[in-house]
Order: C-alpha cells, then sequence, then structure tokens
C-alpha cells in the first residue's frame, strides 16, 4: 500500500497502468525515476530559446511531458477522470486557457507583485489540476519558468522537491493553497516572499 503526503494525489488504479516501468514497486523507487525524468524535464527548458511564449497551453502541456513522459504514458495529457480537487475534466482546458488569458492581462496591466502574481498563477493552475498527477511539481517549474524566463523576475523559493517532502514545510505550503482557495492569498504571498 503506496503512502502519500498530505494533499498528494492519490492515483486511480488505470492511471497506474500508464506507468511505462512495469516493474516498479515500491514508492521510493517510483520516486528516483520520477526525480530523473524531472532532471531532464528541466534541462530541456532551460535549453529552450524562445521564452516569449510560456503563456500557452501547447507549452504549458509540452512541460508536463518533458517533465514526466519518461515515467507515465499520460504525460501531457489532461486527465480524464474527476480527482477530489480540481475542475471537471470536461471543464480543463477551458479553466488553462482562461488562467494563461488572465496572466497575460496581469503581466501587461502591471496588476501584480511578482509575490502576488506568483501566488494567484501557481494557486489557479493547483487548484484546476489539470493532470492525473505531478501537478504541484508541474506547476511550481511553470510559475517559476514565466518568473525567470518570461518576466527576468526572482524565481520562487519553493525550495527544493527535496524539503517541499519535508513535514513542516509541505504542510505550511498546502495550507496557504486552502486558504487560497477561499480566495485569501496572503499565505500564499506570504510563502512565496520568504528567503
Ligand atoms: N487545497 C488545495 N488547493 C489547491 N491546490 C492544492 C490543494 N491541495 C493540494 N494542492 C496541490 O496539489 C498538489 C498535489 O497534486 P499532485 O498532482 O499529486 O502533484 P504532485 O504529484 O506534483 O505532488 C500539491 O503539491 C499542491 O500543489
Ligand atoms: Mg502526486
Amino acid at each position: 500500500m503506496v503512502e502519500y503526503p498530505e494533499g498528494a494525489t492519490p492515483l486511480d488504479p488505470d492511471e497506474m497502468e500508464g506507468l511505462k516501468f512495469p516493474h516498479v514497486e515500491t514508492r521510493i523507487e517510483l520516486d528516483q525515476l520520477e526525480q530523473q525524468n524531472i532532471q531532464d524535464g528541466l534541462k530541456w527548458l532551460s535549453r529552450q530559446r524562445s521564452y516569449n511564449k510560456l503563456l500557452n497551453e501547447g507549452f504549458l502541456l509540452e512541460l508536463h511531458q518533458k517533465l514526466f513522459g519518461a515515467v507515465w504514458d499520460w504525460a501531457g495529457k489532461y486527465r480524464r477522470t474527476g480527482k477530489n480537487i480540481g475542475v471537471g475534466p470536461v471543464n480543463i482546458s477551458t479553466e488553462v486557457r482562461n488562467l494563461l488569458d488572465d496572466a497575460k492581462y496581469w503581466i501587461d496591466h502591471q496588476a501584480y507583485s511578482r509575490e502576488e502574481f506568483a501566488a494567484r498563477l501557481h494557486h489557479r493552475l493547483v487548484q484546476i489540476h489539470p493532470f492525473s498527477n505531478g501537478n504541484g511539481r508541474h506547476a511550481r517549474v511553470f510559475t517559476d519558468a514565466v518568473l525567470e524566463y518570461q518576466l527576468s523576475q526572482k524565481p520562487v523559493n519553493w525550495s527544493t522537491d527535496e524539503s517541499i517532502n519535508d513535514e513542516t514545510h509541505r504542510q505550511n505550503y498546502i495550507k496557504a493553497l486552502r486558504t487560497a482557495d477561499d480566495g485569501d492569498y496572503q499565505l500564499m504571498i506570504d510563502f512565496i516572499s520568504r528567503k
């Protein structure tokens, strides 16, 4: 029986079938495979030459594919099943495109500080929960890519994914997201602002 950290999405059994390594048995083995895949995905991201199309549905999907596609069949594709978190599967594409349009508007109109921009972009993306899994990791990388490469701003110190698994740190992160679910972004902004 696999255990998940608080706030992590359990996989449906049929989604587990999308695992490209049939012999993986433990969470630790799976984590290692995913970690390697993510490293390769980050290298791909840093090699991109044109960063002016990051707020684009195709790029958002491709990024998930590059981060998780060596491990999971369904990487880079929107989920087809309902989750206890996230919008209904038929609404994902529209919601993602609305968010990306809003983010472009926020940038064009300098609507928010760096911290609030990152808080709103990141929170809404994980709240939509476009993918079967990897939503948190994808949305952290995506938010940082927009900040760093598109806006030439400092990426968020989410801490590496090692320490986001640290219990208290992760609890703070999840608590900030839950407060943002109710429309209050302050904890999220604080989390992003901290050193
Ligand atoms: N209440 C919430 N509101 C918004 N996002 C949430 C909430 N709870 C959890 N999340 C997000 O969902 C992520 C877990 O989803 P999951 O697809 O399993 O991502 P990952 O596999 O990268 O951890 C968390 O890391 C967090 O970003
Ligand atoms: Mg997960």
